[in-house]
């Protein structure tokens, strides 16, 4: 099992796309995938399922229920909250708004979603934890379950802003919790490639102290059809599987799959 948090506190850069999208197309090339809503917004968890479909979410599992009449209770287990994608062999943590509540939580509780996954998750190979855009517990929380983060930049003049404070943070769980957290690397996302802009915005990137050498090469190019696929409910790779973006995807989960040092495996099929 591999874990890998995709994080930046910028809003707005791709982590719920690129969570969503790699996921699906790791799922898609035959690994058995669990995708984590991290983040109260709940935006991936509504690009795959309907809210009548699930009642568990991750605050489920994460925050203790109200005692009753003076007795502790235990929140739910990992594997409760587990939902079925509409893609072959990804399944789904569903979020919503409740789990912002996480954020006032007392401090151990940072700890819990790793025990889970080590206690209920160790039959994926892969699980992707899209994480929301502040430096707060819900980050914390995951990077501390995570082997590797992935961090998304956009290719614009403020790609860069805020990542050495996502930098710092990653040290100091690094130092202090969970020393194995290692850098898988970093995608440059709404790549226009017809503006300066978005090619000094790369350089950018690759110039950032903690980014030096783990630019992946492909860019994700800024185009109508990635956005369009979650109102589909399909990954972009199936909705528009001859479009350009669908290629970026793909190359971007071979270079992913070669960092973590997975076999390739066949393309498996969607289900009806
Ligand atoms: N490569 C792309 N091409 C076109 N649209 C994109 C691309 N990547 C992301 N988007 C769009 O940009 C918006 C922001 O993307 P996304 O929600 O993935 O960012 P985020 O970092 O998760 O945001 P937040 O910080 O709010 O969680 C979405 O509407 C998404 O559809
Ligand atoms: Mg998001």
């Amino acid at each position: 099992m591999k874990i890998i948090a995709i994080a930046n506190q910028k809003g707005g850069v791709g982590k719920t796309t690129l969570t969503r999208e790699l996921s699906a197309c790791c799922a898609l090339r035959g690994y058995q995938v669990l995708v984590i809503d991290a983040d109260p917004q709940g935006n991936l968890t509504a690009s795959w399922v309907d809210s009548s479909i699930y009642e568990a979410t991750l605050s489920h599992v994460l925050i203790e229920p109200e005692a009753v009449q003076g007795f502790k209770r235990e929140p739910l287990t990992l594997d409760a909250a587990v939902v079925e994608s509409p893609v072959t062999n990804l399944d789904l943590i569903p979020a919503d708004i409740r789990l912002a509540r996480f954020e006032s939580q007392p401090d151990y509780l940072t700890h819990r979603l790793r025990k889970q996954l080590y206690e209920h998750a160790m039959l994926y190979d892969l699980v992707f934890i899209d994480c929301p855009p502040q430096l707060g517990k819900l980050l914390t929380a995951a990077l501390y379950a995570a082997q590797y983060v992935l961090v998304p930049c956009a290719a614009d003049a403020m790609g860069l802003q805020g990542l050495s404070d996502l930098s710092f943070t990653i040290e100091q769980v690094r130092e202090n919790v969970n020393s194995e957290l290692t850098m898988l690397g970093a995608v440059i996302n709404l790549y226009k490639p017809q503006r300066n802009l978005s090619a000094e915005a790369r350089a950018a990137v690759e110039q950032a102290h903690t980014l030096v050498g783990y630019v992946f090469d492909t860019n994700l190019h800024d185009y109508s059809k990635v956005a369009e696929a979650p109102s589909q409910r399909l990954p972009v790779v199936l909705y528009a599987e001859k479009h350009r973006a669908a290629e970026q995807l793909w190359s971007l989960t071979d270079e992913i799959l070669e960092r973590l040092q997975m076999d390739a495996k066949h393309l498996s099929v969607v289900k009806g």
